[in-house]
């Protein structure tokens, strides 16, 4: 869906991009080329994914800055940078092709790995941390709350049994085995991906960098989020929700008394999803969901709240 974030972004020259999740380059090589003098800040977590997106990206000068950094730290990044305020923040969520085909991290039980998980080496907390030290309860919690994993009861049992586990392809055969039967994904698929959300925080780090955006947004920036796993969806689509709200008075009060101020305004309704050819061409995208909201004139809304009062 890159055309489809681009336009959610609404490029113009002389704009300024916050790309949080630079990863490849890709939908920051694209941003670049859109429009004319454009300057953009890219993050990513991961020192690997950070030089590849430094290197493609090293044509553009001073115009772009790349940062080693989660994007936890958004606003004081692009504070500090001193671009803010922004036209547009993209986040593309969760790990690029290269780290799921690659076999540094452990992210993928398609190559044994020792089992880290870790977008950052600077992060304490790695998946073997987990495996190895939480209680049984503890792990069947995160793979049924992360991983929306039915059996993760009888899998966390399985790896407590088994420790200690020291890599990826060892901890898939445990779960395979557990799991027993399977349909058409492989059985430690969402473990797998439960462990990684609990490793890096990654839906409280999410929270907090959406919260944070508002912040840096120029009046009409663009925040456009494309997130891979309902649990990430449901937060992009409640945050822009709650922050479009007019009024949070309790339903039976007559009168508003909250004097809230919408900060940001949906741009779709609905979540953009790919289009089937994309689905072909891309079976990752799936489960993509695209949601675009728009940064409100703070005063403007406040004026218009205080006239419907
Ligand atoms: C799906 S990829 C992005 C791909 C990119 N849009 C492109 O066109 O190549 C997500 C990237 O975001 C990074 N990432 C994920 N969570 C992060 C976080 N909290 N802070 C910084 N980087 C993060 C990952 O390391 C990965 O490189």
């Amino acid at each position: 869906m890159l055309n489809e974030c681009l336009d959610g972004l609404a490029i113009k020259d002389g704009g300024v991009y916050v790309d949080c999740t630079v990863g490849g380059a890709g939908h920051s090589s694209a941003i670049m080329k859109k429009a004319k003098d454009v300057r953009l800040i890219g993050f990513d977590a991961d020192p690997s994914n950070y030089k590849k997106a430094s290197d493609r990206l090293a044509e553009y000068g001073d115009r772009v800055r790349v940062v080693n950094t989660n994007f936890q730290n958004l606003r004081n990044t692009v504070r500090k940078i001193g671009w803010a305020p922004v036209d547009g923040i993209l986040f593309d969520l969760g790990l690029s092709s290269m780290q799921l085909s690659e076999d540094g991290a452990g992210f993928s039980f398609q190559y044994d790995a020792p089992l880290d998980m870790r977008f950052s080496p600077d992060q304490s907390l790695s998946a073997y941390d987990i495996v190895n030290s939480y209680s049984e309860q503890d792990i069947a919690d995160i793979l049924y709350e992360y991983g929306e994993e039915p059996k993760s009861r009888r899998i966390a049992r399985a790896i407590v049994e088994a420790r200690p586990v020291e890599t990826t392809v060892q901890l898939a055969e445990i779960i395979a085995k557990a799991a027993g039967e399977h349909g058409k994904i492989h059985p430690a698929t969402r473990s797998f991906q439960a462990l990684r959300i609990a490793v890096n925080n990654e839906l409280e780090v999410l929270r907090d960098a959406l919260e944070q955006s508002v912040d840096i947004l120029a009046e009409n920036g663009r925040l456009v989020v494309m997130s891979y796993h309902s649990l990430e969806d449901r937060i992009v689509k409640n945050f822009i929700r709650d922050k479009s709200k007019t009024c949070v008075c309790p339903p039976d009060i007559p009168v508003c008394v909250c004097n809230t101020v919408p900060t940001l305004s949906p741009v779709t309704k609905k979540a953009i999803a790919p289009s089937p050819e994309e689905e072909k061409v891309n079976p990752r995208s799936r489960s993509a969901k695209l949601r675009i909201a728009e940064r409100i004139n703070t005063e403007m809304s406040s004026l218009s709240m205080t006239s419907l009062n």
